[in-house]
């Protein structure tokens, strides 16, 4: 039975109901005479704290509350690729005609569109057993996602009694009957789930398939695995949102959920006007036809902002069970954390670290727990996985403060970004010596496959950029004229192995995606040119003739170089690379002789 009670005080979104003795906590409600939708985030007894999800003016106390004995969840079916939702999965279009001089407050607008048709093709045969998780039938969601309808969570197993012929239907129509143990229950293309509840799987597989980003410095040095966690923390300006953008257009995942939780007008004109324009370089389509994006401008409720990651990672669940891989992306979590920290504040909870309430961490790790790659639920054994990338926006850049450092230790790569290499416009401004990827060990043989020597690649590079480090501070105490040409060397290596390697272009047409192949050739070559570069210091070739040879200017174009003609481009670089430095060497022993 639902719980009636009444207001007996409200502050802005919040508000304390008493007589809620048989609700629950997040049980959904309607509060006052509008119906406006709220949330249970506190119950002591029979007094609950409510967050409305909507504006909260002219509710005075006296008011009803009345419970719905459901938690807050959503809409889960075809429809869902290409929207742009708020955080409790309100249609942004939707709302933004409700608000202003048409508010209609208490309304919720469905999450899908109920009157529109989709193509269902049935798979499951009449008397069929089904599991949960087994597949009833298809929708072509989009040009590029193929949307399977499975048998829900919710039911174990069944028969199926009856199944729609292929044809066209909308929600409301039933597509199929199952016969559970205890009831005859109709199937629809759409079913609903709690948002803070993770959805059920198989097994939880290991992660140890990277998620190739094309970006050089990520995939080379610092990848996340399919099914794994990554942050990006930054100040402002550092390059955040660029990078989740290229992320979204090129990991290899097939689904991605964008959840944009914008303060600033900026950052969130950056989600909601120039994600849906983006496209989607492998299709020639748009990346709409394979995104959601979760929104939360500024003028909205907060307590949907907290909402929006859990309603953005149930989105990406309910995909990863149909097989695909699917990144969560949320830009940014800071934001986030402040509502947390606003919604805190209100309820006059004691406050932790920097006001932010003791269970920000916990809240944090709710998130990133539902990242993994799994075997899904059913007989099919599909294989999906949840990425989950936040950006963190630390004020002043400074890495200590509470939502950087407990997202760094629920995620298992840090994506560091620099405000100095920012400033040097260079971009990504990820940080060599700060960033890791802990995945990087159980990726070893997966790389080896691409390059025998990965290993030995990466660690050189690492050591060049040390070395490079080391050498600066030297300069700086005693000088740049102490240096001789090897240790000149090391200072041009590493010049090149930045300029030519780790700066990555994410607007060029070319540069904006490198695929790995491309990556290991690239890294393989600036090194074999500071292996013969050394070489040849070695004999005593002055530095300047190794710097002065013409395949250098190849190694600096090699990052525009089209990656179906880069192929043939590495062995052209290897020939002229080996038949320079031999004319080098000749010269030079000719000379000495
Ligand atoms: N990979 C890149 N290639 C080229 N330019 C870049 C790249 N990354 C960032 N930039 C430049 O830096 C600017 C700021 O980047 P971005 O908007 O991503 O920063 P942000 O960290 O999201 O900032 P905010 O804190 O305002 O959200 C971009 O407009 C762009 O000019
Ligand atoms: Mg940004």
């Amino acid at each position: 039975m639902s719980s009636v009670g009444t207001i007996s005080r409200v502050a802005g979104p919040f508000l304390i109901a008493r007589g809620m003795g048989g609700s629950r906590m997040y049980e959904l409600v309607k509060v006052g005479e509008v119906g406006l939708i709220g949330e249970i985030v506190r119950l002591d007894g029979e007094r609950a704290a409510i967050q409305a999800y909507e504006e909260t003016v002219g509710i005075k106390p006296g008011e009803k509350v009345v419970g719905t004995g459901k938690p807050l969840s959503v809409e889960l079916g075809p429809g869902l690729i290409g929207q742009i939702y708020d955080g409790i999965q309100r249609p942004l279009s939707v709302i933004q005609d409700m608000i202003g001089p048409r508010i209609r407050r208490g309304v919720t607008p469905p999450a899908l569109d109920r009157k529109k048709k989709w193509v269902f093709h049935p798979e499951a045969k009449k008397k069929a057993k089904l599991l949960s998780g087994d597949t009833i039938g298809i929708v072509q969601e989009t040009p590029l996602v193929k949307h399977l309808i499975l048998v829900p969570p919710s039911i174990r197993d069944g028969t199926i009694e009856s199944i729609a012929p292929e044809g066209e239907y909308s929600l409301t129509d039933p597509i199929a009957e199952i016969r559970t143990v205890n009831s005859l229950e109709k199937l629809y293309l759409t079913h609903t789930w709690p948002v803070r509840q993770p959805r059920p799987y198989k097994t939880m597989l290991p992660t140890d398939v990277p998620l190739l980003t094309g970006q050089r410095i990520i995939d080379a040095f610092f990848p996340p695995a399919k099914g794994g966690t990554a942050t990006i923390p930054g100040g402002f300006g550092a390059g955040k949102t660029v990078m989740l953008q290229s992320l979204a257009q090129w990991a290899d995942a097939d689904i991605v959920i964008l959840v944009g939780c914008g303060e600033r007008g900026n950052e969130m004109a950056d989600v909601i006007e120039k994600f849906p324009r983006l496209k989607d370089h492998r299709s020639g389509r748009l990346l709409m036809d394979r995104t959601t994006i979760v929104a939360n401008t500024s003028d909205m409720p907060i307590a949907a902002r907290e909402a929006s990651i859990y309603t953005a990672i149930t989105l990406a669940e309910y995909y990863r069970d149909m097989g695909y891989d699917v990144a969560v992306m949320a830009d940014s979590t800071s934001r986030w954390a402040e509502a947390l920290r606003e919604i805190s504040g209100r309820l006059e909870e004691m406050p932790g670290e920097e006001g932010y309430p003791a269970y920000l961490a916990s809240r944090l790790a709710e998130f990133y727990a539902r990242a993994g790659r799994v075997t899904t639920q059913g007989r099919e054994k599909r294989q999906g996985s949840v990425t989950a990338i936040g950006a963190v926006s630390p004020p002043g850049g400074d890495f200590s403060e509470p939502v950087t450092g407990h997202t760094l230790r629920l995620t298992r790569v840090f994506w560091a970004l620099d405000f100095a290499l920012a400033h040097r416009r260079h971009f990504p401004a990820i940080n060599w010596f700060m960033s890791y990827s802990e995945y990087m060990r159980s990726f070893e043989s997966w790389y080896e496959n691409v390059g025998t020597d990965w290993p030995r690649l990466r660690e050189e590079a690492m050591s060049l950029l040390k070395e490079e480090e080391e050498l600066k501070e030297v300069v700086s105490l005693v000088g740049a004229e102490i240096l001789g040409d090897k240790q000149r060397c090391v200072f041009e290596a590493a010049k090149m192995l930045k300029e030519y390697f780790l700066l990555q272009n994410a607007f060029h047409p070319v540069d904006m995606f490198c695929p790995i192949n491309k990556t290991y050739h690239m890294l393989r070559l600036i090194l074999e040119f500071y292996e013969k570069a050394k070489q040849a210091v070695g004999l005593n070739i002055p530095l300047t003739q190794v710097l002065s040879l013409g395949v250098r200017e190849d190694l600096a174009r090699m990052k525009i170089v089209r990656s179906e003609e880069f192929e043939k481009a590495s062995k052209e670089i290897t020939r002229k690379m080996n038949e320079q430095f031999q004319q080098l060497t000749r010269a030079a022993e000719g000379e000495s002789i």
